[in-house]
């Protein structure tokens, strides 16, 4: 199986970033993972959704088509999900229902320094989701909540509750993937 990781953060130091890292880490056996961005992605313009796309679209698209599922971790910018997340889906989202993303089986977690962990963000997440036919994983939100505090420096998890959480959501993410996709 084969899986693409999307940050919603572009930050170096990004709590985020780190939580899809470590959650690579907890899957199982056989899946591979490519971690893409959406750094070099312009802001969306229909103008320039045609043919002739931007060459950061294209292989982002390329990337979402060829995979089984995608994890996303996502941060809550003002209780919203990042603009820059929310523009990639936009250029990932067309041709509306028959795009890379309908029926694509999608893992959603957030990590925030406040106390609600980017729930917020999560609910918007999974209404964008819903618009492009994305499969949003139904399990309970996967949050991590004041995040400075489970994360070293350097991005490591040093929390072993948060570390067994993480690995019972991902290996149960891939079972339903499986069970239902392949
Ligand atoms: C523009 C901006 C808005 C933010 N708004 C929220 C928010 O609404 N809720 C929240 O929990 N944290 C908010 N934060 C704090 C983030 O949780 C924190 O910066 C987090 O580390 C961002 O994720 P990252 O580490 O992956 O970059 C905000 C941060 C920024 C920069």
């Amino acid at each position: 199986m084969k899986l693409i990781a999307i940050s919603g953060s572009l930050r170096k130091g990004s709590l985020n970033t780190a939580l899809l890292q470590a959650a690579i880490q907890e899957l199982p056996e056989g899946v591979s993972v490519s971690l893409e961005s959406f750094a070099d992605i312009p802001v969306y313009n229909e103008d320039i959704d045609g043919e002739d796309k931007p060459d950061a679209v294209v292989r982002l698209k390329e990337a979402v088509a060829s995979a089984d599922g995608l994890l996303i971790a996502t941060p809550e910018y003002n209780y919203a999900l990042p603009g820059g997340l929310k523009n990639a889906l936009d250029w990932l989202s067309r041709p509306a229902f028959k795009s890379v993303l309908a029926h694509k089986p999608a893992a959603i977690m957030s990590a925030s320094k406040g106390p609600t962990g980017g729930a917020r963000a999560q609910g918007q997440l999974k209404l964008v989701l819903a618009a492009v036919l994305a499969e949003a994983y139904p399990a309970p939100e996967f949050i991590v909540p004041q995040a400075q505090q489970v994360f070293t420096e350097d991005g490591v998890l040093t929390d072993d509750n948060v570390k067994t959480r993480l690995h019972r959501f991902v290996n149960e993410y891939i079972a339903w993937v499986e069970a239902r996709f392949k």
